[in-house]
């Protein structure tokens, strides 16, 4: 599909505005200096949207005028308790007078912090039910999603919309098919090839989204997700599955195998999902203190992470250029101080 008819194909869907586009490219010279590998960039997507920004405000863009369009007062959706999605969703929703319930399946913390905290402050409604927090890979994501949706009607009554986990579905998703767009276009400008895009995988969405994109622009980028999380049964099924379904939205259905989908699964993430790792702490430093980003514990961290591990490996050769697409994240970082303070002494 050529340029234009992607743009055009994507067009036909509301969205709403939350930040200027396109987010920067920028490169991460010192680092890469450093290095002595890949030329590394960022994308600088932990700066939008609304309520300190990351990769959901693409995805709200398009779910906010869904539910808009839909007429809807309420809003359900869920995650681990210093989930960023929770927190952009309370944030759009407080924007557009909406009731924002955030599902999280724990126990109450003794205190909210982190994105808890900024959840509270953008007037969400919190729903605590400790049923163990899921994960472990023990259910696909479309099983997690119908059983939440079950479990939180009661909570709201009728007539709520049903955001699943991440945003993680077609609607959310175009908004990484639009920022497939967005990098082809700003690579293209730029020269650089050979390119890889590097993401983390946590509902997926981001990574089925740019691949569905790239796919359908027939694009040189290279893409690869690192799993932050080893939260779903069969993930890069559900990956691919998506990456199908935008396709066929966008007009030209696609078939995606599970080797298909570019992800490094369990490797990076750690003895469970939201449990900060060494490597991650390490590699939240490096970024800081060469570039003077901030990275975050959950999802960027353990991704950079990885991302600095296949450097080291030698698997991206000194021509070529790296692009870690910063998801956002850094309100987590307060809520995971006293596991950080260890790394960092001054
Ligand atoms: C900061 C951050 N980065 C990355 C991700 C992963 O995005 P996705 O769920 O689309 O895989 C998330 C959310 O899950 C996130 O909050």
């Amino acid at each position: 599909m050529l340029f234009e008819q992607l743009r055009a194909q994507l067009a036909r869907f509301p969205k709403l505005d939350y930040s200027p586009l396109p987010t920067p490219l920028a490169p991460l010279a010192r680092l890469t200096g450093q290095l002595g590998g890949p030329r590394l960039w960022v994308k600088r997507d932990d700066g939008l949207g609304p309520g300190m920004g990351g990769n959901k405000g693409r995805k709200l863009a398009f779910l906010m005028a869904e539910i808009q369009r839909q007429g809807k007062r309420k809003v359900i959706t869920y995650g681990g308790l210093q989930s960023n999605h929770a927190r952009m969703t309370a944030a759009a929703c407080a924007a557009l007078e909406l009731e924002a319930h955030l599902f999280f399946f724990e126990r109450r913390p003794p205190t909210l912090p982190g994105n808890l905290l900024l959840d509270r402050l953008f007037g969400a409604r919190l729903h605590f039910i400790p049923f163990g927090g899921g994960g472990g890979a023990s259910m696909t994501l479309e099983a997690a999603n119908r059983l939440v949706r079950l479990v939180a009607l009661p909570f709201t009554g009728p007539g709520a919309y049903f955001m699943p986990v991440g945003g993680h579905n077609v609607t959310g998703c175009l908004g990484y098919v639009a920022a497939a767009l967005e990098l082809h276009e700003q690579v293209a400008q730029l020269g650089l090839e050979p390119v890889t895009v590097v993401t983390a995988a946590g509902t997926g969405g981001t990574l089925a989204g740019l691949l569905a994109g790239f796919t359908l622009l027939d694009s040189p980028v290279r893409l690869l997700g690192i799993d932050v999380g080893k939260l779903w049964k069969a993930f890069p099924v559900s990956i691919g599955r998506l990456a199908g379904e935008l396709c066929a939205a966008l007009g030209e259905p696609h078939d995606f195998r599970p080797e298909d989908v570019p992800i490094i699964e369990r490797t990076y993430a750690g003895p469970a999902y939201a449990v900060l790792t060494a490597e991650a702490g390490q590699a939240i430093q490096t970024l800081a203190q060469s570039e003077g980003i901030v990275l975050d514990p959950v999802y960027t961290g353990k991704a950079f992470a990885g991302l600095l591990d296949l450097i080291r490996q030698g698997r991206f050769r000194p021509g070529e250029h790296v692009i870690f697409l910063h998801t956002g994240g850094a309100p987590g970082l307060w809520a995971y101080e006293e596991p950080l303070s260890a790394f960092y002494r001054e």
